[in-house]
């Protein structure tokens, strides 16, 4: 390929763990100058470097976390793709462009409240990180369907953690949303707790109405169709009031009162 075509922030990284967490694969791999920039709540898109061309497109895949020169992502290997990533043994190379997108807004000041359903924890562990060093305080409803996805909430680490699951089989039974407007209401005349949450879009959807409800603020991180990462296929549009935005570009956090929600 022409080196004129190939993205500046295109690496090929060495994979030096991989390691099953629960239902899922939590891969380490060396990227200096991803894990020097990226922020809570970007993404990369990540492939297989190397191998058969067998998925072509990249995986999008948030940055879970960051450790010197290594960054973390943790994997569901559902589809071809992730099961492919998931597959990534020590030694293997991986093609990842990143950090992409905007992240979690961190300028806040008060208490926050993290949401995260299904894989939805994997990236919130790095921002409830950023947020305790900053000083505030954090709490975090981790909702799952089984208990083998909730062994994840153990990546969690110095901040204080509800599990909910759907069967019953760790923590709470029920869904990550039910917790929500009880941490609210303990708050009630002081600070309002700002909300962060990622998660399916149902999930979103609750928690943005819960949040409009109490008058708090809520950043939401969606999941959106993503060919590209970079703004070119059209593919990840998120109705917001006034039109179309793009989820790589535009997001894939936004406020949850700018979005439109059924
Ligand atoms: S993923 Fe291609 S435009 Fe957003």
């Amino acid at each position: 390929m022409d080196a004129g075509l190939i993205p500046a922030n295109l690496y090929e990284c060495p994979v030096v763990e991989s390691r099953q967490v629960g239902a899922y694969r939590q891969v380490s791999f060396v990227a200096p100058e991803i894990a020097a920039l990226a922020q809570p709540g970007q993404f990369m898109m990540v492939r297989l470097a190397g191998k058969s061309l067998d998925p072509l497109l990249p995986r999008p895949m948030g940055v879970h976390d960051v450790d010197s020169d290594l960054v973390k992502m943790i994997i569901d290997p559902v589809g071809k793709g992730s099961v492919a990533l998931a597959g990534a043994a020590v030694g293997d190379r991986l093609s990842v462009l990143g950090p992409l997108g905007c992240g979690f807004d961190l300028e806040g000041a008060g208490p926050a409240v993290l949401v995260a359903g299904g894989m939805g924890a994997a990236p919130l562990t790095m921002l409830a990180r950023a947020l305790a060093a900053r000083g505030r305080e954090v709490a975090c409803i981790l909702g799952f369907k089984t208990r083998s996805q909730a062994m994840v909430s153990e990546l969690y680490r110095d901040v204080h953690v509800e599990v909910v699951t759907e069967d019953g089989s760790a923590g709470r039974c029920g869904l990550a949303c039910d917790l929500l407007p009880g941490l609210v209401e303990k708050r009630r005349g002081r600070e309002l707790p700002e909300i962060f949450a990622c998660g399916p879009a149902e999930m979103l959807a609750e928690v943005a109405r819960m949040a409009r409800k109490h008058g708090a603020r809520a950043q939401v991180s969606v999941a959106a169709h993503m060919a590209c990462g970079i703004g070119s296929c059209q593919g990840c549009a998120v109705s917001r009031s006034g039109g179309y935005v793009k989820a790589c570009t535009d997001g894939p956090v936004f406020d949850a009162e700018d979005l439109q929600w059924r």
